[in-house]
């Protein structure tokens, strides 16, 4: 497999990381996951500029993003992925610097870029998953893309340990979001999701669908949904670039509206599939 690493194409297996990286000892950075789909990017303009977001929030100075297109077209045609549906991983630390919690004066940045094959969960598209609800037990900074991800990791195996899909949080008795997904809910044909603020990561897949919602005369409510509101749900969906619009036919013991995907989780899926064909 060829990665990008540093500047440098090169096998994965030939890719040296310092043990003073402080992504390796600090979880100091940050990253990306953009869906390839039949080698394809999708919605590369809104990675990078999330990734320049996260960047700039977390003071990692790394001018111009754009190299990282050229990098992630030649990484689809090396491993030969132009036919395939792919996940590229794009991670940036702050570098390799003796182990102080202070930013280190004049270091370069870690870039390492991965593109890897990975199929479209459509069983659980078609049939629907079951989540779990669980504390958010993260930091107060979810809408930046950290690396560290130990809160997530440990509620993400709560669920696989529950037989569920995904953990969705709560915080403040609030639905937030899900470990690696958006969370949303619809009540007599409102889709409701959490707003955008420090709470959840603002995601991509998420800004796709509610501008579906407009398309598609879909009214939405970007307001905090309590989660005793589960018991009122029609339909439940989560989100996400690897998730894509995944229906939510049970959470925890409670199963939502007939227990199978619900009408405008299809119609959404059926409109977000005529995006990836774009
Ligand atoms: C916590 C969290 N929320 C939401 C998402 C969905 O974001 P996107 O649609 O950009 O993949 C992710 C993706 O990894 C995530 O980690």
């Amino acid at each position: 497999m060829i990665v990008y690493y540093n500047g440098q194409l090169m096998l994965k297996s030939n890719v040296c990381i310092s043990p003073d990286d402080r992504g390796f000892l600090f979880g100091d950075g940050t990253y990306e996951v953009v869906r390839v789909y039949q080698g394809e990017l999708f919605h590369f303009d809104g990675h990078l500029t999330r990734l320049a977001r996260s960047l700039r929030e977390i003071q990692i100075q790394l001018d111009g993003l754009a190299f990282l297109n050229e990098v992630s077209q030649l990484l689809i045609k090396k491993n030969k992925l132009q036919d395939s549906d792919a996940t590229l991983y794009i991670q940036i630390t702050r570098g390799i610097a003796p182990r102080h919690h202070r930013f280190p004066e004049r270091i370069d940045p870690t870039v390492y870029v991965t593109a890897t094959a990975s199929k479209r969960p459509l069983k659980e598209l078609k049939e629907g998953v079951s989540v779990h609800l669980a504390p958010d037990r993260r930091w107060g900074r979810c809408d930046i893309k950290s690396i560290a991800l130990l809160a997530n990791v440990l509620a993400s195996q709560e669920a696989a340990d529950q037989g569920a899909y995904e953990t969705i949080f709560i915080r403040d008795e609030v639905l937030t979001e899900g470990t690696h997904t958006n969370f949303c809910m619809i009540f007599d044909g409102i889709v409701q999701t959490h707003p955008a603020n420090c709470n959840i990561l603002d995601g991509i897949t998420r800004e796709v669908v509610l501008n579906l919602c407009h398309d598609l005369k879909i009214p939405v409510q970007e307001i905090p949904i309590p989660a005793d509101r589960i018991h009122d749900a029609d339909e439940a969906f989560i989100l996400g670039s690897t998730t894509e619009i995944m229906p939510v036919i049970r959470i925890d013991k409670k199963q939502i509206g007939s227990g199978e995907p619900g009408l405008i989780t299809r119609k959404l899926q059926k409109a977000f599939n005529r995006e990836i064909e774009k």
